[in-house]
């Protein structure tokens, strides 16, 4: 299934601006999604070429380098440069991915940048979050215990236990795996996505957690849990390599062995 598809607020208008990178030899062109609400038009692309002689290998040095040379209202998310944040999440060439991480030389033909697909965008590349963390916060992502803890002491795990947690501790919240499901896209309202069902069951695997069941009878919804229908987009989309859609198959193994 294709995995590309434009922002909420996307009705294309033509035109645009060409930035030229004049007297470069090694030139890469990208196409960048423009939008500014302030301005009351439709969005449109911006052409950029980029002399690659004089620009780091990433798509974020083009982008920064773009920011600070050619366009300052250029508008985009960063800030650790080093795939750890997952502030700079957006669509290179139809796929979704973090700037930072994605090598220029990887991607193919004239570069196009969007935002993340099928969510609302505040400017240029920025998506609006403001949905997707209310529905990170309505998994109560933090441990949740009945016992007191051992006074003075701390709730232990064995190595073993710890290592229920690898795969999923990991998550940097960029929602490239959420904005890649054609299931998110339609019911986001009330399926909770790949991402935040990752992150639930990053919760039902931690031994030191104690609100299993209360975790699983919220989870246990047509829509927020079983609207996953198995496309996997997902974990292709990943840019820390990570599986949801495992997670997503761990939940629904955890909910169909307490019915028998
Ligand atoms: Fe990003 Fe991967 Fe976490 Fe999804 S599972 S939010 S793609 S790090
Ligand atoms: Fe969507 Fe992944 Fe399920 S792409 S339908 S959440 S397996
Ligand atoms: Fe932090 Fe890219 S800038 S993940």
């Amino acid at each position: 299934m294709a995995e590309f598809r434009l922002p909420k607020n996307s009705r294309l208008q033509k035109g645009g601006q060409t930035h030229k990178a004049e007297g470069a030899t090694r030139v890469r062109k990208f196409k960048v999604y423009r939008y500014d609400p302030d301005k009351g038009e439709n969005p449109h692309y911006d052409n950029f070429e980029i002399d690659l002689d004089k620009c780091g290998p990433m798509v974020l040095d083009a982008l920064i380098k773009m920011k600070s040379e050619q366009d300052s209202t250029l508008t985009f998310r960063r800030s650790c440069r080093e795939g750890i944040c997952g502030s700079c999440s957006m669509n290179m060439n139809g796929k979704n991915g973090l700037a930072c991480t994605t090598a220029i030389e990887d991607l193919k033909g004239d570069i196009r940048i969007t935002p993340l697909p099928s969510m609302d965008v505040i400017k240029d590349l920025v998506p609006d979050f403001t949905h997707f963390y209310a529905q990170y916060a309505s998994i109560e992502p933090w441990l949740k215990t009945k016992t007191t803890t051992p006074s003075g002491k701390e709730r232990l795990q064995s190595p073993e236990e710890r290592e229920k947690l690898d795969g999923l501790y990991e998550c940097i919240l960029c929602a490239c795996c959420s904005t890649s499901c054609p299931s998110y896209w339609w019911n986001s309202d009330k399926f909770l996505g790949p991402a935040i069902l990752l992150q639930a069951y990053r919760w039902l695997a931690d031994s030191r957690d104690e609100m299993t069941g209360e975790r699983l009878d919220e989870l246990e919804d047509p829509f927020r849990l079983y609207r996953c229908h198995t496309i996997m987009n997902c974990s292709n989309a990943c840019p820390k390599g990570l599986s949801p859609a495992r997670a997503i198959a761990e939940i629904k193994k955890l909910e169909a062995e307490r019915q028998v």
